[in-house]
């Protein structure tokens, strides 16, 4: 069975005072029935780690360099990410893939580094709102699903977030049927590369717009095995509500 996850992701967001959120939901969640995991800026990392030492909560990070060292000024690697507490990694973001020009090929070579450190790649993929419009949806996912994961990636490694670009930050989402459309989709391509075993080891999840409001029914459709909430995961009286609603 695989095991539920409910996932934050606080981007570019936070400082020395947001910690009393991580505490917060140290308190609140001492025996989770599902994973949690919180992605704050690298910044916080050590901190919050250190918060969640004897907490079942886990600490990511939001990227890392596919390199382990060497001259790349500004950039972190991910050795230097599991030294400082994180146990995890989002990978392949739409922000990143956007806005730093992160193609699928960079994204795969960043999980190898991930797996390497011994990080948790969390691997997204999503369409854009002219892509879902032209009816291109799954062609994008197969293809970035296929240039995104390296070979050796399996269920253990490695977690997949399904994320339309046009739902994140929007309050939109798209419907469940469209959601539970792609996850199938993923899941039987998961399939056929790594075999029907181990493709039923990985966890998919939906992020774009997931709110207290929108998460049972979310959690509730095909092959949805958790969520990637960017801003409902920066407030704990947000975030907590959704961790309760996987736990349902
Ligand atoms: P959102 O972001 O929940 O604020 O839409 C999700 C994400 O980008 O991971």
């Amino acid at each position: 069975m695989r095991r539920k996850l409910a996932a934050g992701n606080w981007k570019m967001n936070g400082t020395a005072s947001s910690l009393a959120e991580v505490q917060a939901l140290v308190s609140l969640h001492c025996a989770p029935s599902v994973d949690i995991l919180i992605c704050p800026p690298a910044t916080l990392i050590a901190q919050a780690a250190g918060l969640c030492a004897n907490s079942p909560i886990m600490i990511g990070a939001q990227d890392c360099h596919a390199a382990a060292s060497g001259a790349h000024t500004g950039d972190i690697s991910a050795p230097m990410l599991a030294d400082t507490g994180a146990g995890a990694v989002i990978l392949g973001h739409s922000e990143r893939r956007e806005n730093h020009n992160e193609t699928s090929d960079l994204v795969a070579q960043k999980a190898v580094a991930a797996h390497a450190a011994g990080l948790i790649a969390v691997v997204c993929l999503g369409e854009s709102l002219a892509q879902r419009e032209g009816a291109q949806t799954l062609d994008v996912i197969a293809e970035q699903l296929a240039a995104s994961l390296p070979d050796g990636t399996t269920g253990a490694n490695t977690v997949i977030a399904y994320e339309p670009i046009w739902a994140i930050g929007t309050g939109l989402t798209p419907s469940l049927a469209q959601i539970g459309e792609v996850h199938d989709f993923i899941r039987s391509r998961l399939s056929e590369r790594f075999g029907v075993q181990a493709a039923e080891d990985f966890r998919l999840l939906y992020g774009g717009s997931v709110k207290p409001e929108n998460a049972a029914e979310i959690f509730a459709t095909s092959n949805v095995d958790g969520a990637l909430v960017g801003g409902a995961s920066l407030k704990s009286e947000d975030f907590s509500p959704i961790i309760r609603a996987l736990e349902a």
